[in-house]
């Protein structure tokens, strides 16, 4: 293969820049030159810094997901109908992979999984899971068909021969706030999932200041620009928007998030976290076919997460993937006993009574990011004990001098960390209507 001109990798910088169209060639020969690391980075960081700042219109989006979908080898099944996966768009303690992957798996669908490492200030499937003992996220496209045709799930990072581009552009937009951008998102998450050679995909867009899209419209444009992309590649897909504003469950932080996991997954945990996994595990279940309705869906997936089936897939996915008998058999029944641990720990009180109103999950992923939870350049490496305990629920009344949040960390706090975490959460002195994490389904 030849490689692109340097001067066809100007030409096409300068046209994001001046919002013409791209040479719809030279996009897809750009693709296969960052697929195969032939364009050097400075120049892939600036054709993001266009695309962030300028955006590009369908079609080129569309060229560009097709590009990156085919920079690597695509799993094909017999029958691909029961062949399901939900992607996000990121969030704050947002672990659902961990769970829906072996309870889908638990109910007779199929999860080839591919998942991304943490992006900006959100965590990421892979480096959760990257903090249990041996687990190996690295598989083949062969690895992954084998483990999913045998076990029903497995959860792999896109790596040299899967979705190739994806991984350089994901990790350079990582560290150059190149992220929330509609087009790059849809390429991103769109690609790894149509190269699963999936039949159905649920999206779950996450809305609100936690959220690399911070409103309603923005939201609402990336759920329709992602669902218009899937299906344009033949996956039934449905978008789920939902709010991410307050943090999701009882944890945020790699390890921690993996703990939170194995709670729900025993039967037990967050209701917050549970309530979602319920919610995106039976809208696969419907539009697999697998049952008739989203009522039957629910029930299915309740039943698992209760009768410990799902729990025992998710003990098989680890051994499955490296991880040895014993340790899986450890992290099943008591993860908090085998995973990293901080060194130290801090715990925040309430200055006042009230009912919780917020907290500002932002200020956790960032101040976590900082002490390691998260990425700034990329060489960083993750330190995976790094994060959160969240001690109170969205609506509960507390009194003055709760515990409300308690922060595992190796390094001191200084006193921007300590004010940033006070004022993160706000009361309100009249009790609160109830919750809902979704704002909209798009189809
Ligand atoms: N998840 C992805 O895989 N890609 C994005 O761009 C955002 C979230």
């Amino acid at each position: 293969m030849i490689d692109m001109k340097m001067e066809d990798v100007t030409n096409l910088i300068s046209s994001v820049q001046s919002g013409e169209m791209m040479d719809l060639e030279q996009l897809s020969e750009f693709i296969r030159g960052v697929a195969n690391h032939s364009i050097p980075v400075e120049m892939i960081e600036k054709w993001l810094k266009a695309v962030h700042s300028n955006s590009i219109t369908v079609e080129e989006t569309t060229i560009l997901t097709r590009e990156m979908m085919n920079s690597g080898a695509i799993l094909e099944w017999e029958d691909n109908q029961l062949v399901v996966d939900k992607h996000s768009t990121g969030g704050v303690g947002d672990k659902m992979s961990l769970m829906l992957a072996p309870a889908l798996a638990a109910c007779g669908v199929m999860v080839p999984m591919l998942a991304g490492r943490g992006l900006g200030h959100t965590g990421g499937t892979i480096d959760k899971l990257e903090s249990i003992p041996g687990f190996n996220c690295s598989l083949s496209p062969d690895e992954m068909k084998e483990q999913v045709l045998a076990l029903g799930c497995c959860i792999a990072a896109q790596n040299d021969a899967i979705a190739p581009a994806d991984g350089l552009l994901y990790a350079i937009r990582d560290v150059t706030n190149t992220i929330d951008s509609i087009p790059l998102i849809t390429a991103s998450i769109i690609s790894k999932k149509a190269a699963e050679g999936l039949g159905s995909l649920v999206l779950d867009v996450k809305c609100g200041s936690a959220a690399f899209m911070k409103n309603k419209e923005d939201a609402e444009k990336l759920a329709k620009s992602m669902v218009g992309a899937a299906k344009g590649l033949g996956i039934n897909t449905t978008a789920q928007i939902t709010e991410m504003e307050f943090p999701i469950g009882k944890y945020v932080g790699n390890s921690l998030e993996v703990i939170g996991s194995i709670e729900v997954l025993q039967g037990n945990g967050s209701k917050d976290t549970r309530d979602l996994v319920v919610m995106q595990g039976s809208a696969l279940l419907v539009q697999s076919g697998k049952v008739n309705d989203a009522e039957e869906g629910e029930k299915l997936i309740r039943q698992v997460l209760d009768n410990g089936l799902a729990l025992s897939y998710f003990g098989k996915m680890c051994i499955a993937q490296g991880v040895s008998e014993n340790d899986a058999k450890i992290i099943c029944s008591n993860p908090n006993s085998i995973l990293p641990k901080s060194k130290r720990m801090t715990t925040f009180v309430t200055n006042e009574a009230g009912y919780v109103e917020m907290i500002d999950s932002m200020v956790l992923a960032e101040v976590a990011r900082k002490h390691g939870a998260g990425r700034f350049s990329l060489e960083d490496k993750i330190i995976s004990e790094i994060g959160f305990e969240i001690l109170i629920e969205q609506g509960q009344e507390v009194r003055q001098g709760d515990e409300w949040l308690r922060f595992h960390h190796n390094e001191g706090l200084n006193d921007e960390d300590f004010s940033r975490l006070n004022d993160s959460i706000s009361l309100q002195k009249q009790k609160m209507g109830k919750f809902s994490r979704l704002i909209k389904t798009i189809c």
